[in-house]
């Protein structure tokens, strides 16, 4: 079985400390020349297996990604990805575009933003002069309809992390503005759990216990209102309003999740070396993604 390649960050690549984010993070130039950044994962979090797997599903599903290559730097073991901003650029986080645009945005809030509408994200996606991926060649005409995809990804891996820090525009002095790649998908496919809860939950024959259950329980960072009692919508409502939003885009990635098999699934966390990821973890990830892709596929019509 061939496994993820991991990248060896020179003992002295640390030239530039990345503010944004949790992490410990800084960026540095590859051997080729090109600005990456190395993101540490905490110990034990299982947040660097899940960049790569989910990198790996983003890819399969022709989705605009960051690249993330498992990655170490004097023995801490973590991501590499290279830039999404060409030379002279920078990304515009969500939380900017939006209390730019909306009276009283609070960009601060990470968590519990309830000003954090997906009506609100996908209106500024309509923009005329927001332009699509860089890069992008598929058949999709409106950054509004790729970010449905988005959606998709995060719910198929059960991303609890679609918060405003995570997705943005991308402004280029002289290229204008277009829609970010997607990244950050750290937080999915039940890395965080320990692997006696897995295994429990992959061997019960209590529901309430069940894996089925468990996937159902995760959410967005997105909002479907702003009221002040609303809580994040389940990641599988946030992609069934995106499809009623947008619904050539809905379809589209809808066709693109059909062509995903559980063998690929296995795969790709079968390529996760064992020093990075544990078999009760790689089992009970492709069971979520195994039930969170026939989720969504059923999903198809629940939206208005
Ligand atoms: N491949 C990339 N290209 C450009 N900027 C990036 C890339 N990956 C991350 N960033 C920037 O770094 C910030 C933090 O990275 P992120 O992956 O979101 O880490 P964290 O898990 O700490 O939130 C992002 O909000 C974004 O501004
Ligand atoms: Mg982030």
């Amino acid at each position: 079985m061939e496994t993820y390649p991991v990248i060896e960050v020179p003992d002295d690549a640390s030239t530039q400390l990345e503010q944004l984010g949790t992490k410990g993070k800084f960026w540095y130039e590859d051997e080729t020349g090109r600005r990456c950044l190395f993101k540490e994962g905490r110990p034990g979090s299982g947040e660097n297996w899940a960049e790569k797997v989910a990198c790996e599903i983003a890819k399969a599903l022709g989705l605009p990604h960051a690249h993330y290559d498992l990655a170490c730097y004097r023995g801490r073991m973590g991501v590499s990805s290279p830039s999404l901003v060409p030379e002279g650029g920078r990304l515009i986080l969500g939380n900017e575009v939006l209390s730019k645009q909306v009276d009283g945005y609070d960009p601060d809030s990470r968590y519990q933003a309830r000003q954090h509408t997906l009506r609100r994200v996908i209106a500024v996606l309509r923009a005329p002069d927001v332009a699509l991926p860089i890069d992008w060649t598929g058949p999709l005409k409106s950054p509004a309809e790729i970010f449905v995809g988005y959606l998709l990804l995060d719910a198929l891996i059960g991303n609890q992390d679609r918060h405003h820090e995570n997705w943005a525009l991308v402004s280029v002095p002289g290229m204008g503005i277009s829609l970010s790649a997607t990244f950050d998908h750290a937080s999915s496919l039940g890395r965080n759990e320990t692997d006696e809860k897995r295994i429990e939950r992959l061997n019960t024959r209590d529901q309430g216990r069940s894996v089925a259950r468990y996937v159902a329980r995760a959410r967005s960072g997105l909002y479907a209102s702003n009221r002040s009692d609303a809580k994040p919508m389940s990641t599988v409502a946030a992609f069934e309003m995106g499809c009623s939003l947008q619904p050539a885009g809905g379809e589209y990635w809808l066709a693109r999740l059909g062509t995903l098999t559980v063998e690929q699934f296995s795969h790709w966390l079968a390529a996760v070396p064992d020093a990075w990821i544990s078999q009760p973890a790689r089992d009970f990830a492709v069971e979520m993604l195994k039930i969170n892709r026939q989720r969504v596929l059923d999903s198809r019509g629940n939206h208005p």
